[in-house]
């Protein structure tokens, strides 16, 4: 099998050769912090081996579920937010039919996510199309609490009990949540849904290839054993027995970093496949959520191309220099699609008849990484044979063991996220939640000023 290929040779040359090999050390200690689990965050470990320890027996149960679900619903909510949500959409929508919305194919579901924002218009859209439907849930949250996805779950309850009656219900609304804390799991426990752990020592946006993503990827048709073995390979392939310019995390966490210690503040995440739109919105939730600390770290940001260079391409070619790119490439499609020779030729694009519109698409590629690196702008390359689950599966584990690495030499706790507390306190404070009585007042004396 094929590995995905990392290539910083256009980024390395914006740094002199020995910042990137004065690296090697630092990266060795902080893989070995994370490998010894001596690093900060520590208990939140679980995701390391992860790839590696799930059994096939296990992947059949997530199986069984799935084949539960796509037997009993046309259309399947999942609910969850964040790290809870992020992984199973990118795989989704990574290997969906772009129109799979519209095909109505009666194979697989239609596949929803909620309890991602509280949009009042969002939910009460999807309830009226979920009207009539024989749908089913699977509710994620780890900590059983997140208000956005016990929102949208309460609705979600609601209303597939009342179209499908409780016994339906019963079948149709699945559990992914802690072993024993949290409201979703004295709901499942109560209602006796079926259910799945999310192990205590991996934290959200490290779960994707726990129950919370295997399980909606399943269900959306999607082959979960070759994701994990995908990501297993990655695992063999970053361990710390690989030397250090052989192992792929290890080089892009060093690069990323050497970059940013030289004023590249952001850092764009490339794809020039709109399936891929959902990659950049995980990958920035594990890097934003993880490094962004301390009052420090890259900042994330994300561009779908070529869309996006008739927007934000401007800025990435002129505007401020402190950005590098790391573009993810597929190298093959897996469609054909040949441009049509035009007798009139009209529009004056016959040079391009009989090319595949991906050649268009690559020549678009090439061309903006030249252009970008002309303009100062250092560019990593990740290059992905083809998209399918093997591969997504590498590239998943290749980004985790990376921002592991690379929030040890940042030398922040990349496994907690202590800022995302503070607009919970505020709302909750500001609706009234029992328990914040102390918050409420001082909130509102505040806001009278
Ligand atoms: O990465 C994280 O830990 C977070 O993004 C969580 O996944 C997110 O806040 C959802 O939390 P929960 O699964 O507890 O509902």
């Amino acid at each position: 099998m094929k590995k995905i290929q990392l290539d910083i040779t256009k980024a390395a040359q914006f740094l002199n050769a020995e910042t990137l090999a004065a690296y090697e050390p630092q990266v060795k200690a902080a893989q070995e912090a994370l490998e010894k689990g001596t690093c900060p965050g520590n208990d939140f470990l679980g995701w390391l081996h992860l790839p590696s320890s799930v059994t096939s027996e296990f992947i059949a149960e997530l199986n069984a579920t799935a084949q539960v679900l796509r037997d009993n619903c046309e259309v399947v909510v999942v609910a969850g937010i964040g790290g809870s949500y992020l992984g199973a959409r990118t795989v989704i929508e990574a290997l969906s039919n772009s129109f799979q919305w519209l095909l109505n194919d009666k194979k697989n579901p239609v596949i929803l996510f909620a309890g991602n924002n509280i949009g009042e218009d969002y939910l009460s859209e999807m309830c009226a199309y979920l009207s009539g439907k024989k749908f089913g849930v699977i509710n994620i949250s780890k900590s059983g609490t997140t208000t956005e996805t016990a929102l949208a779950f309460r609705l979600l309850k609601k209303q597939c009990e009342e179209q499908r009656g409780k016994d339906m219900a019963r079948k149709v609304i699945v559990v992914v949540t802690d072993a024993k804390k949290g409201a979703a799991r004295t709901t499942a426990d109560k209602e006796g849904y079926k259910s799945f752990i999310i192990p205590d020592n991996v934290g959200g946006r490290f779960s994707v290839l726990t129950p919370v993503g295997l399980l909606p990827i399943a269900v959306a048709g999607f082959d979960i054993a070759q994701l994990v073995a995908g990501a297993a390979d990655m695992e063999k392939a970053t361990a710390s027995d690989v030397p250090f310019l052989e192992n792929p995390s290890a080089v892009y966490a060093a690069c990323r970093n050497a970059l940013y210690a030289d004023g590249k503040k952001i850092e764009i995440l490339v794809n020039f496949q709109p399936k891929l739109h959902y990659l950049n919105e995980w990958w920035k939730q594990l890097f934003g959520e993880s490094e962004g600390k301390d009052h420090k770290g890259i900042f994330p940001a994300a561009v779908d191309f070529t869309t996006d260079l008739h927007s934000m391409g401007q800025w990435i070619q002129d505007g401020e220099r402190t950005i590098f790119e790391t573009v993810i490439s597929i190298e093959q499609p897996n469609n054909t699609l040949l441009f049509p020779s035009d007798e009139e030729n009209l529009d004056g694009l016959n040079f391009l008849a009989g090319k595949r519109i991906d050649e268009v698409n690559k020549m678009a590629e090439l061309g903006t990484q030249l252009a970008h690196v002309d303009g100062g702008v250092p560019n990593i390359r990740l290059s992905v044979p083809v998209l399918n689950e093997y591969y997504l599966g590498q590239i998943i584990y290749f980004f985790e063991k990376a921002c592991g690495i690379s929030g040890n030499l940042l030398d922040v706790n990349t496994f907690n996220q202590p800022g995302v507390e503070a607009y919970k306190k505020n709302m909750f404070a500001l609706l009234n939640k029992p328990g914040y009585e102390k918050e409420s007042e001082a909130i509102r004396a505040r806001l009278k000023k």
